[in-house]
């Protein structure tokens, strides 16, 4: 695991563009798997800002709500659009479908996609009870795309965006481990101080489901970048 820690969201967002734009232009990237949630949202602004050509570059998503049209406000496929592919120029991309009539379908359709598009690089956030994806503690390590159950402090953290609390869906198709740990190349942004103890059990923990994303450890290639917040625990 690589740790580069910087000042704050804008310098750490930068500093992961500057690895992707190094991949892309040495024509290492057909995919790029990409995360929502307010940590990749400068990146992504950054990224609309840069000169990096992502016309030939395949996206596919972590995550969709359960239940959430493409067009509704609070769905992914909602943010993405408004925060980066109506801004920015990709191939093609792909996100689970929230409102998919077989749940069972819909997570293999899901999985075909992403091995006919390997992933190069993955983007990550991290929940503060240190999911990566949907993927909640207790998570099996060899999970691939499956419909999660949202805990209490996910859809918590998550209210903010919704009118009433009761809106926020109780379920989501994520992307499993397993999907997550086959890109070639991670990078897993963590940004302010409530991801702080999360990247302290990520970095130093025993690799226990507990702790999703402390599986990363047993990744060749991980990159986490932290501002000095999301850091200071280490
Ligand atoms: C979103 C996702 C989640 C978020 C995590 C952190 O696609 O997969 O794992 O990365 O919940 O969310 P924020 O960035 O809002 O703190």
């Amino acid at each position: 695991m690589q740790l580069i820690k910087t000042k704050d969201k804008l310098e750490g967002s930068l500093k992961g563009l500057e690895i992707i734009k190094e991949d892309i232009q040495a024509g290492k990237v057909n995919t790029l798997g990409l995360a929502t949630g307010s940590t990749p949202e400068t990146f992504y602004a950054e990224l609309i800002k840069s000169d990096v050509d992502t016309s030939k570059i395949t996206t596919v998503n972590l995550d969709e709500y359960v239940g959430l049209a493409a067009d509704d406000l609070n769905s992914y496929h909602y943010y993405m659009n408004e925060l980066l592919f109506s801004k920015k120029t990709f191939k093609e991309s792909f996100l689970p479908n929230g409102m998919a009539e077989d749940a069972d379908t819909e997570c293999a359709h899901y999985e075909t996609i992403l091995s006919k598009h390997p992933v190069d690089i993955q983007i990550l956030g991290i929940g503060t009870n240190g999911h990566i994806g949907f993927n909640e503690p207790g998570t099996a390590f060899d999970s691939l795309t499956h419909k999660v159950l949202l805990t209490e402090s996910t859809r918590e953290a998550n209210k903010r965006y919704f009118e009433r609390e009761e809106d926020v869906p109780t379920h989501a198709y994520s992307m499993g481990i397993k999907s997550i740990m086959n890109a070639k190349k991670i990078i897993l942004f963590a940004f302010g101080k409530s991801k702080a103890e999360a990247i302290k059990e990520t970095i130093n923990g025993t690799i226990d489901v507990n702790c999703p994303a402390s599986i990363l450890q047993n990744h060749p290639d991980v990159t986490i970048i932290v501002d000095e917040e999301a850091g200071s625990l280490l």
